[in-house]
């Protein structure tokens, strides 16, 4: 049986004493829970979020990672630092970079062999914008980027990785992939992991949705066969709902 992962996604939000409070208040709400709690923040939330974490079930993560170690990348941040100060996930390929900061699959995939170079555990993003849907291109386009972003990773590597697939169309929208697509698109990318290695690799990854996850519909969406959790963006800012999702059982 796959665990189940809900990982919170704050994107450029909350300040550091906003962070620990949040922390704070998630604590005894999800204490009991069976599932993973992973809350991947922004860079300067991180070492203050690690400290209100400590003793905790709640799991922190970066958002991004430059695939070298050091040397004259200003303003970015290496997996070796991110590392160093105890993070142990990170967010590699979101949509929102991959249109904004010109990521591309094949930076997805550098920063993915640097993050498990350095021990973290990346959670790699695929999804397809509402044109490659309406032309029937999704299911070719998730799997593509599966596939490109995986290149030259061994299976023991795929082990420590998970996936989410995130509609674009789905993102920050309020419009959530109905639970059947949504299942459908991430089987899909289990069955693309099975060509690339086998049926056991495949049965054991953990592949998320993220887009417009809400309280309301975690249940439906955790609960198909093959959707092991979620990453969560606006709904993960408050506290009571991101809590409701992660117990969403
Ligand atoms: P929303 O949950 O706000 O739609 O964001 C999804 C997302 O991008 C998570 O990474």
């Amino acid at each position: 049986m796959r665990k189940k992962v809900i990982a919170g996604n704050w994107k450029m939000n909350m300040l550091p004493n906003e962070a620990m409070a949040f922390i704070e208040a998630l604590t005894p709400m999800v204490k009991d829970t069976p599932n993973e709690v992973i809350l991947c923040v922004p860079y300067v939330d991180l070492f203050y979020s690690l400290l209100t974490s400590q003793n905790t079930n709640i799991k922190i993560g970066a958002q991004n990672m430059h695939w070298e170690e050091k040397g004259a990348y200003t303003g970015e941040v290496s997996g070796k630092m991110l590392k160093s100060i105890g993070v142990e996930y990170v967010i590699i390929g979101h949509s929102e970079r991959r249109q904004y900061f010109a990521e591309t699959d094949e930076t997805v995939n550098k920063k993915i062999k640097a993050a498990l170079a350095n021990e973290l555990k990346p959670i790699a993003c695929v999804g397809e914008t509402l044109e490659q849907r309406e032309a029937g291109k999704a299911i070719e386009v998730i799997t593509e980027q599966t596939k490109l972003a995986l290149q030259d990773l061994t299976k023991e590597q795929i082990s420590n990785i998970m996936i989410a697939y995130e509609p674009i169309w789905a993102i920050g929208t309020g419009k959530t992939a109905t639970s059947e697509d949504a299942n459908n698109a991430i089987k899909s990318i289990r069955q693309e992991i099975e060509k690339l290695y086998d049926t056991q690799t495949a049965e054991s990854i953990i592949l998320l949705y993220g887009g417009s996850v809400k309280a309301e519909n975690s249940k439906e969406l955790f609960t198909t066969s093959d959707i092991d959790g979620g990453l969560v963006g606006g709904a993960s800012l408050k506290v009571e709902e991101f809590s409701k999702i992660v117990n969403f059982q």
